[in-house]
């Protein structure tokens, strides 16, 4: 058993972050992206959101995992390596650890997470329930160092999971080139195994992204104080309120602060100073729901082809493995 944590350059974070909260900023309307949702704080505020009874996905991802991990896995030809990208927890990746155990294929896990306090404290984890098991760490943005993921699978095929439903955070150009790196990575016997949410009902929808308890208000707000930590900000959090929408144009969550006053935001290691109208949206998310084809068209053109797919009885959330197309 061995265990390793790579922690990609922290000043080139930083640079990243003032860069593209600048951008954000200037933008019309403002936004900021859910990337810095995640310090120490935001971790453990999505966590407590995944056991609420409004926000469903977690659950259903659960029990599409429970019940069809060993399928997955013998679909997958029985993988020795798992890369999961934004790993958190990996509180459902057991399921799949599981399976790859019992097919006596388990060889290494590569947690891939911006949150390096997670990242640690998951590979701490999952090295003293499964012996034997080589647990490689990589903290990074997904988005900009994918390829610093391992590529050579001489121990066997490999097993991309990107679970949660985090590829819905993504726009659909995201999404679309994010897919053609990750088709880049994989060998003919590699798989990808990819969490989706669903359509369905707004009423269901808008309460799981606003919950009455407000864990997912504070998990929004949290990104203020992620900016007023990290680049000397002053935003006041009373000042902003979380908003959720579902977008049926475009069939995502618009998750957003709406400014409550007039008021400056100064942002010292910016040196810039921002103006919010009272009634003023910063979108901080989106949420995309999926349906069996909107998915297949997205795969469509990125070198990936969708080879199966699993939901749960009621349809709520999917889990599709795809291969090079
Ligand atoms: N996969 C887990 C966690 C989902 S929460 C689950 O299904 O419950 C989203 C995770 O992705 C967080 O742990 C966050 O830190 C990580 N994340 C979000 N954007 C990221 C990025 N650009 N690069 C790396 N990790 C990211
Ligand atoms: C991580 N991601 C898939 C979550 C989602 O459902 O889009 C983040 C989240 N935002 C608000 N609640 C949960």
């Amino acid at each position: 058993m061995t265990i390793a944590i790579d922690v990609h350059l922290p000043a080139d974070q930083a640079a990243a972050m003032e860069q593209d909260v600048r951008r954000g900023l200037a933008a019309t309307p403002k936004e900021l992206s859910p990337k810095y949702f995640y310090d120490e704080r935001g971790s453990r505020l999505f966590e407590d959101i995944t056991e609420l009874e409004e926000y469903y996905p977690t659950r259903r991802e659960r029990q599409i995992l429970e019940e069809r991990s060993a399928e997955i896995v013998a679909a997958a030809g029985n993988p020795a390596t798992l890369i999961e990208l934004g790993s958190g927890s990996a509180s459902k990746t057991r399921h799949l650890l599981d399976a790859m155990r019992d097919a006596g294929s388990l060889r290494t896990y590569v947690p891939v997470d911006s949150s390096e306090e997670i990242t640690r404290e998951t590979a701490s984890a999952l090295v003293e329930e499964y012996p034997g098991l080589d647990v490689h760490g990589l903290v990074c943005d997904f988005e900009a160092h994918l390829e610093r993921t391992p590529t050579t699978s001489e121990a066997g095929p490999r097993l991309i999971a990107f679970l949660g439903g985090t590829i819905g955070n993504l726009y659909p150009d995201e999404r679309a080139a994010f897919l053609c790196r990750i088709a880049s990575l994989l060998d003919v016997d590699d798989h990808l195994l990819l969490g989706t949410d669903l359509v369905k009902d707004v009423g269901r929808l808008e309460l799981a992204y606003d919950d009455p308890a407000g864990v997912t208000a504070e998990f929004n707000k949290n990104v203020l104080n992620v900016l007023n930590r990290e680049l000397s900000g002053d935003f006041d959090l009373d000042a902003f309120a979380h908003v959720a929408r579902f977008d049926l144009e475009h069939e995502w969550i618009d998750i957003g602060l709406h400014s409550l006053v007039d008021q400056d935001v100064h942002l010292g290691a910016l040196d810039l100073t921002t103006r919010f109208a009272a009634g003023e949206m910063m979108r901080t998310e989106i949420s995309t729901k999926f349906t069996r084809p909107r998915l297949e068209e997205s795969y469509a053109g990125t070198g990936l082809s969708m080879a199966h797919w699993f939901t749960d009885p009621a349809e709520d959330y999917a889990l599709s493995l795809a291969r090079l197309a």
